[in-house]
């Protein structure tokens, strides 16, 4: 058991993968339903004042009637949004709890629990989405398959919008550690366990990993969230080979005039 503890304290490799469940964990996927349904929290979705206004910005720039896939689409707060203003909606995630959740509640759109990564469409979509800088958390052999499969099911002239946390979010960055003991469950599980938490940075401070390592009895479970950060030029020199040209950039998904100086980057491109 030390052995194993002890390796998993380490600092991983960039990009290594835990292989554990996250979103789609039994327990885990409660806590992140609630968050995202919780209307003032920042947490799995934006507050849901924001929403609306993204929502209200996304209808400004997709015509009236689109078809529209919201990848990563969680319990469908943007997708029954957009299928309410009149758009034709399919929604992906791979959280079992929200897509059923999703279906429950909105009945216009349609849902598919499904790895994004896995899609195959083929010129299918007008508009694709992908909202809350999942992009990021992308490592980068999954962001190169997320960009051919969206070029792929794009229409001709289609439009791929999604955010990004950009440089401004690395102020304070350092490795860190810190440690918990959550005798009555917690988010993690739902058993007595200890929770050893780090934060690591790599490549200049714009790749961090969450590192949680939750102990529960005999059981270890080790979970690796990974983000990156990016500019205007690092995500553009990453986005354009694969036939997605700059259509407009803005500050945030709710269109906000491009400075460069926010905490996140909306970009919009276009199949050409
Ligand atoms: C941060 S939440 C954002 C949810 C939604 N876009 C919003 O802003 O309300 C990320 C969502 O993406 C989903 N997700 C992450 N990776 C995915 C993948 N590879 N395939 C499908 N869904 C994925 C998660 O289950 C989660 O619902």
């Amino acid at each position: 058991m030390i052995d194993k503890l002890f390796s998993l304290l380490q600092k991983p490799a960039l990009w290594q993968r835990s292989g554990e469940l996250f979103w789609d964990d039994e327990h885990i996927s409660k806590g992140m339903l609630e968050a995202h349904l919780n209307p003032d929290w920042d947490a799995a979705s934006r507050n849901h004042s924001y929403i609306d206004r993204s929502v209200k910005w996304l209808e400004s720039i997709i015509p009236k009637g689109s078809k529209i896939l919201d990848l990563g689409c969680g319990p469908g707060l943007y997708a029954m949004r957009l299928s309410n203003a009149g758009y034709d909606v399919t929604g992906i995630d791979y959280s079992g709890r929200s897509i059923a959740y999703a279906k429950e509640h909105d009945t216009k759109s349609k849902y598919i629990y499904q790895n994004y990564l896995e899609m195959n469409y083929n010129e299918e979509f007008d508009a694709i989405t992908l909202i809350y800088c999942d992009y990021a958390a992308l490592i980068p052999d999954e962001r190169k398959t997320l960009l051919s499969k969206v070029y792929r099911a794009l229409k001709p002239n289609g439009l791929f919008i999604f955010d990004v946390f950009t440089e401004q979010t690395l102020k304070d960055r350092c490795d860190r550690t810190y440690w918990s003991y959550n005798e009555n469950g917690g988010f993690w599980s739902d058993k007595p366990h200890l929770c050893l938490e780090a934060e690591y940075y790599y490549e200049n401070n714009t790749v961090k990993v969450n590192k949680t390592v939750v102990v529960t009895g005999n059981d270890v479970r080790e979970y690796l969230i990974w983000d990156s950060v990016f500019t205007k030029d690092t995500l553009l020199n990453e986005v354009t080979p694969y036939g997605l040209k700059m259509h407009s950039i803005y500050d945030d998904v709710c269109g906000s005039k491009y400075t460069g100086k926010a905490d996140t980057l909306c970009l919009v491109l276009k199949k050409v």
